[in-house]
C-alpha cells in the first residue's frame, strides 16, 4: 500500500503552537509570526488541545479563530501540522456523557479534568471525536499550509470501565474461541483460576487478578488494539476530505502499547524526545535518546519526526536541568542524523497559567528574542537550513539489528524471578545500543514480528529475549544456518507468546545453535562480584543476573567465570552453526564491558564504523547522507584525531586533523567514503 508522504523539501523546524491561549492578545499573535521567521521556524503543530474552543457547546462549532491563525501562518511561509483535539475533551462532554471518562484499575470512574483521561472504547467518545475530526478535515484538509494530521496527543494509559470489560471479553472470545482454550493458555488451574463463563473475566486489577502474567499480557494487547482502532477511526474520519499523511506523537521507551501495532495505523512516525540532561556527561541519556530515534526510524524504515523536544528544560523531570551551551544544537542534530526530518519543540511560547507555565519554550514570559534560548533555537534553525540536503538523500539501512520487542518487555515486567525491578529488557537493550554507538556502529531496533527480516542484517543482537514469540526460534536458527551472525544474552528463549514456559531444553529451539543448554539463572546482590575472564585476557564484572549453563557444546570458549562456584564455567561462547556464527553471553555486564565484548565479536563479524578514526571517550559520530556529525557528550573537552583535515559544515571553519571539541559541542564534516 502506498502511504501518503509529507510534501516538504526542507527539514522542519518549529513545534507546538497554542495561539488559542492568546486570542485576547493580537499583538502577541502578530509578534509570534515575526519571531518565528527570525528563528527560522517553518512548521508548527496547531490545535492539539483546542476542543473546548472549536466546539464550545455540543454541535456548536467555532472555526473563525483557527481560519485566521492558519491563513496568517501560511502568509508568513509557515506550514501546519493540524491536530485533532482528541487528547483532551471539553467539560460539557464529561458532564453530559460520563461514560467518556476513564475508569481506573480500582474500577473508579474519573471526573472531568486532566487530559488523556478518557475511555478509548466509549462509542460516545469515538462518535464525538469523529465528528470534530470530519469538520476539521472538511475545512482545512486542502488548505495549502496544512501538511500533516497530528492525531490526538501521546496516546497512553488503560481504562477499566464496563465498556472496556465487555470489549475485552469479546476480544478474548475472538482470540480463544472456547473458555477451555483460554483456561489452558492462561494456565487457569493455578490457584483455581479457571473461568466457567466469559462474563466472569474482569480486567486485571489490584482488586482482583494481577498475578496472571498471561492475562496481563492479553490486556496490554487488547488495550493496544483499542488504541489502534481508535486511531484508525480518526484517520477514516479525515480521509473523505484529505489525503494528507497522519501521525501520532509517540513517547520515550513507552510500554503501555505496542508501538509496532500503532505504527501500522499512521503514515509518518513521530515522537517526543525529552532526555534527562545533566551538567556532567550526557552520554548515557543521549545514547538512550538515540536508541529511541533508531527505534522510531526502524518502525517504518523511513525518516521520522522529532515532533516535540524542549528548547531548554522541561518542568516534570525530578531535576529540571537547563541544557548547557551547545547542547541544544548537539541534541537536535543527533535526532536529525538518526533520521529525523525535523526539530520541533514543546512549545513555541510559554503560557501564563496551567501546569506547564514554567516548561521550557522558545518564547519566555519576557516576550524577548534576545535570550539564550532564542539564540540557541535560531542556531538550530540556521543549521537545518545548511543541512537541508540531508532531507533529499535516502536513508541507508543499518547492518546491525537490536531486537527489542514490546511483548517480551511486557512479559519481563510481569515475571517474578531474577533481580526484581531490574528485569526490564529495554535497559539491557540500551546498554548494547550505547556500546555500539560508542564504537561507531549504527543499528536498527526492531521487534520479533514477521515484519522484521533478520536476513537484512550482518549481525542480529538478542538482548534478554525472555519471550521467543511464535516461530522466532525457527527464524533465528535458519538465519544462522544460512550464514547470519547472532549475539544473544542471558535470560532468553524461556517462554512462548502466551507467556507459558517452554517445555524441553532452553533456550527454546536454539540451544543447539548457541551450543549451550538449560542455563540456571542466578541473581547477584549489588555488593557481590563475579568476574568473567575473556580469552583476550581482560576481566569484566557481571552484574544483577547471570546464568550457569548446564552443558556447553559451543566450539569456542571466549570467556569463563573466574569467581564463585562457577569457576571456569564458560560464560561467553561462540558456536559455528551451519554457515553462521552464534555468540552467547551468559552474564549481564555494563556498557563498558560490552564494548570489550563487541570488539571481540567484531573480529569475526566485520561491521562498518561511522568514522575511520577511534572515537575518544564520550564522543559519538553519526552519518546521514554525505555528512557525519561528531558530538562530544562528555563533561570535558575532547581531542578528536581524524585521519585528515575537514571543514565544519556548521561554522564553515577548517578543522585540523586533530582538533579540540568542547563539552556539549558538535561539528559536521563530509562523510568518509567507504571501500
Ligand atoms: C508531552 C506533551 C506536551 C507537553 C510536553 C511537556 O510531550 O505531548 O503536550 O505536555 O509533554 O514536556
Amino acid at each position: 500500500m502506498l502511504m501518503p508522504k509529507i510534501s516538504s523539501p526542507v527539514l522542519w523546524h518549529g513545534g507546538d503552537y497554542n495561539p488559542d491561549q492568546w486570542l485576547d492578545r493580537p499583538d502577541i499573535l502578530e509578534q509570534d509570526l515575526l519571531l518565528m521567521q527570525k528563528a527560522h521556524v517553518n512548521c508548527v503543530s496547531v490545535g492539539i488541545f483546542s476542543w473546548s474552543l472549536l466546539e464550545p457547546e455540543e454541535g456548536v462549532f467555532n472555526f473563525a479563530w483557527l481560519d485566521s491563525v492558519i491563513d496568517r501562518l501560511y502568509a508568513h511561509g509557515i506550514s501546519v501540522c493540524l491536530a485533532t483535539p482528541s487528547g483532551a475533551r471539553p467539560a460539557w462532554m464529561a458532564e453530559k456523557y460520563p461514560e467518556v471518562m476513564r475508569t481506573d484499575a480500582q474500577f473508579v470512574r474519573r471526573r472531568f479534568g486532566g487530559r488523556h483521561n478518557h475511555c478509548l472504547t466509549s462509542p460516545v467518545y469515538r462518535e464525538k471525536v469523529k465528528r470534530i475530526d470530519g469538520r476539521l478535515a472538511e475545512r482545512y484538509g486542502k488548505h495549502p499550509a496544512v501538511k500533516l494530521w497530528h492525531i490526538g496527543n501521546e496516546f497512553g494509559g488503560y481504562c477499566y470501565c464496563d465498556l472496556c470489560k465487555k470489549a475485552f471479553q469479546e476480544w478474548l472470545k475472538e482470540k480463544y474461541t472456547t473458555l477451555d482454550e483460554l483456561n489452558r493458555r492462561w494456565w487457569g488451574a493455578f490457584w483455581s483460576h479457571r473461568y466457567s463463563r466469559w462474563e466472569q473475566i474482569d480486567p486485571p486489577s489490584p482488586l482482583g487478578e494481577t498475578s496472571n502474567p498471561s492475562m496481563q499480557l492479553d490486556y496490554a494487547r487488547f488495550m493496544t488494539a483499542q488504541c489502534a482502532s481508535f486511531i484508525r477511526e480518526e484517520r477514516e474520519a479525515i480521509r473523505p476530505f484529505s489525503s494528507l499523511p497522519v501521525t501520532v506523537n509517540m513517547m520515550w521507551d513507552f510500554a503501555d502499547y505496542d508501538y509496532h501495532t500503532l505504527a501500522k495505523e499512521v503514515d509518518v512516525i513521530s515522537w517526543d524526545a525529552y532526555p534527562y540532561f545533566t551538567g556532567a556527561s550526557n552520554l548515557k541519556t543521549l545514547a538512550e535518546a538515540c536508541m529511541n530515534h533508531d527505534f522510531m526510524r526502524s518502525l517504518k524504515d523511513a525518516p521520522f519526526l522529532m515532533i516535540e523536544s524542549s528548547p531548554s528544560k522541561v518542568n516534570w523531570h525530578p531535576v529540571n536541568h537547563l541544557k548547557r551551551p551547545g547542547m541544544h544544537l548537539t541534541s537536535s542534530l543527533l535526532a536529525v542524523f538518526s533520521g529525523s526530518d525535523s526539530v520541533m519543540y514543546f512549545q513555541w511560547r510559554k503560557g501564563r497559567g496551567g501546569s506547564e507555565a514554567f516548561h521550557g519554550a522558545v518564547m519566555d514570559h519576557s516576550g524577548r528574542d534576545d535570550t539564550r534560548v532564542f539564540r540557541d533555537v535560531t542556531e538550530v534553525g540556521d543549521a537545518l537550513i545548511r543541512l537541508s540536503d540531508l532531507k533529499a538523500q535516502p536513508l541507508e539501512k543499518a547492518k546491525v539489528l537490536i531486537v527489542s520487542d514490546t511483548e517480551n518487555r511486557w512479559a519481563c515486567l510481569n515475571v517474578q524471578t531474577g533481580y526484581q525491578g531490574k528485569m526490564d529488557p529495554i535497559l539491557e537493550a540500551h546498554r548494547h545500543h550505547q556500546a555500539l554507538m560508542e564504537l561507531g556502529v549504527r543499528c536498527d531496533v526492531k521487534d520479533m514480528s514477521e515484519d522484521t527480516h533478520l536476513e537484512d542484517y550482518d549481525l542480529v543482537i538478542c538482548p534478554q529475549l525472555f519471550m521467543y514469540r511464535e516461530h522466532f526460534d525457527k527464524r533465528l536458527e535458519s538465519y544462522v544456518r544460512n550464514g547470519g551472525c547472532v549475539f544473544q544474552t542471558c535470560f532468553s528463549g524461556i517462554v512462548d507468546g502466551d507467556d507459558l514456559a517452554y517445555l524441553g531444553t532452553a533456550p527454546h529451539g536454539t540451544a543447539q545453535v548457541f551450543g549451550i543448554r538449560d542455563p540456571e539463572l542466578d541473581a547477584l546482590y549489588p555488593e557481590e562480584t563475579i568476574t568473567l575472564r575473556l580469552a583476550t585476557g581482560e576481566s569484566i564484572p557481571a552484574m544483577e543476573i547471570c546464568e550457569y549453563p548446564e552443558d556447553v557444546t559451543a566450539d569456542t570458549v571466549l570467556g569463563v567465570y573466574e569467581t564463585d562456584f562457577c569457576q571456569s564455567l564458560p560464560c561467553f561462547t561462540l558456536n559455528h552453526y551451519g554457515a553462521g556464527l552464534a555468540f552467547y553471553l551468559a552474564a549481564r555486564v555494563d556498557t563498558e564491558a560490552l564494548k570489550t565484548v563487541y570488539e571481540r565479536i567484531f573480529r569475526d563479524v566485520p561491521v562498518e564504523r561511522t568514522v575511520d578514526f577511534p572515537l575518544p571517550k564520550d564522543v559519538v559520530a553519526l552519518s546521514r547522507g554525505a555528512s557525519t556529525l561528531i558530538a562530544n557528550l562528555g563533561a570535558g573537552t575532547r581531542l578528536i584525531k581524524m585521519t585528515s583535515p575537514a571543514s565544519d559544515r556548521l561554522s564553515g571553519a577548517l578543522l585540523n586533523e586533530s582538533f579540540a571539541l568542547e563539552s556539549g559541542r558538535c561539528v559536521v564534516i563530509a562523510r568518509k567514503q567507504n571501500g
